[in-house]
C-alpha cells in the first residue's frame, strides 16, 4: 500500500490591506510552499463582469456568465501568480480600482463562491499551500493545519495604502482611502455568503505597529511551531 503524501495547508484570512499577500508570498517562499492569492480569483470574475457591462449586484446575470469563464493560473519565474481569463493574461487588469470594487460585490454572490471553491480545494489537495483570503479557514479549508487571522486597524491599513500609492506616483487623499477601506470591510464582513470571519481555531495576529519583516517573522514562527518544522 502506498503511503499517502501529507501536504500542509495554512489558511491566512483577514481584511483588505492587512498585508496578507506580501507576507503569505514571502513566507511561502521560505517554507517551499505554494502561495495562492484567492482574491485574484474573485477579481478575475469581477473583471469579466466589468468588461461585459454586467451589474455586479445582479446575481442572476453574474451567475449566467460563469459557465462562459475559464479561470486558470500559473506561477512565473519570480513566483508571481499570473491569472488567465479564457486564456488571456489578466494579472495586471484585475488590480484596477474599479475591479476591486466589483470584486467586493461579486464575491457576495453564492454562485460565484461555489464556482471558485473546487479550484481552491484542488490546489490544496496537491500541494503544501499558504492560501490567503477571507473564508479559507472557515469554509474552503476548515481542516487547515494552521489558521491565522491577520489584521491591522483601519487607520493603519489606510496609512500603508496612502504610502504605497504615493510611492507609485498615484497619490490619493488619506480620508478617501480610509472611507473606502471601511466600506470594503463592512461589505466583506456583512455579506450572507461566507463573510469575513475569524475561524474559532485561528491565531489572531494584529500587525498594527509591526513592519513587514516583523509581521512575516511572526507568521513564520506561528506556522513552524504548529507544523513542528
Ligand atoms: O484580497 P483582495 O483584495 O484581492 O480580494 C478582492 C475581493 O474579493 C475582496 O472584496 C474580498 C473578496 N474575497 C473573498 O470574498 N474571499 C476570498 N477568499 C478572497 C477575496
Amino acid at each position: 500500500m502506498s503511503e499517502e503524501k501529507k501536504y500542509f495547508a495554512v489558511a491566512l484570512d483577514g481584511p483588505s490591506g492587512a498585508g496578507k499577500s506580501t507576507i503569505a508570498r514571502n513566507a511561502a517562499k521560505e517554507l517551499g510552499f505554494l502561495y495562492m492569492d484567492t482574491g485574484a480569483l474573485y477579481r478575475s470574475v469581477a473583471y469579466s463582469v466589468w468588461q461585459k457591462g454586467i451589474d455586479p449586484k445582479d446575481a442572476d446575470a453574474v451567475a449566467a456568465l460563469l459557465p462562459e469563464l475559464t479561470i486558470t493560473m500559473n506561477y512565473d519565474e519570480e513566483g508571481l501568480q499570473r491569472m488567465y481569463l479564457n486564456g488571456t493574461d489578466v494579472t495586471q487588469e484585475i488590480r484596477l480600482p474599479e475591479v476591486s470594487n466589483y470584486a467586493s460585490q461579486v464575491s457576495a454572490i453564492p454562485a460565484v463562491r461555489a464556482f471558485l471553491l473546487d479550484m481552491q480545494r484542488d490546489l490544496a489537495a496537491r500541494n503544501s499551500v499558504i492560501m490567503d483570503g477571507r473564508d479559507i479557514g472557515t469554509v474552503i479549508l476548515p481542516n487547515a493545519d494552521v489558521k491565522i487571522f491577520l489584521t491591522a486597524s483601519a487607520e493603519e491599513r489606510a496609512k500603508r495604502r496612502y504610502r504605497d500609492l504615493k510611492e507609485q506616483g498615484t497619490p490619493k487623499d488619506y480620508g478617501v482611502i480610509l472611507v473606502e477601506i471601511e466600506e470594503r470591510d463592512y461589505n466583506d464582513s456583512h455579506r450572507a455568503a461566507a463573510p469575513l470571519k475569524r475561524a474559532e481555531d485561528a491565531v489572531t495576529l494584529d500587525t498594527s505597529g509591526l513592519n513587514f519583516e516583523e509581521a512575516k517573522e511572526k507568521v513564520l514562527q506561528i506556522i513552524k511551531e504548529r507544523l513542528h518544522l
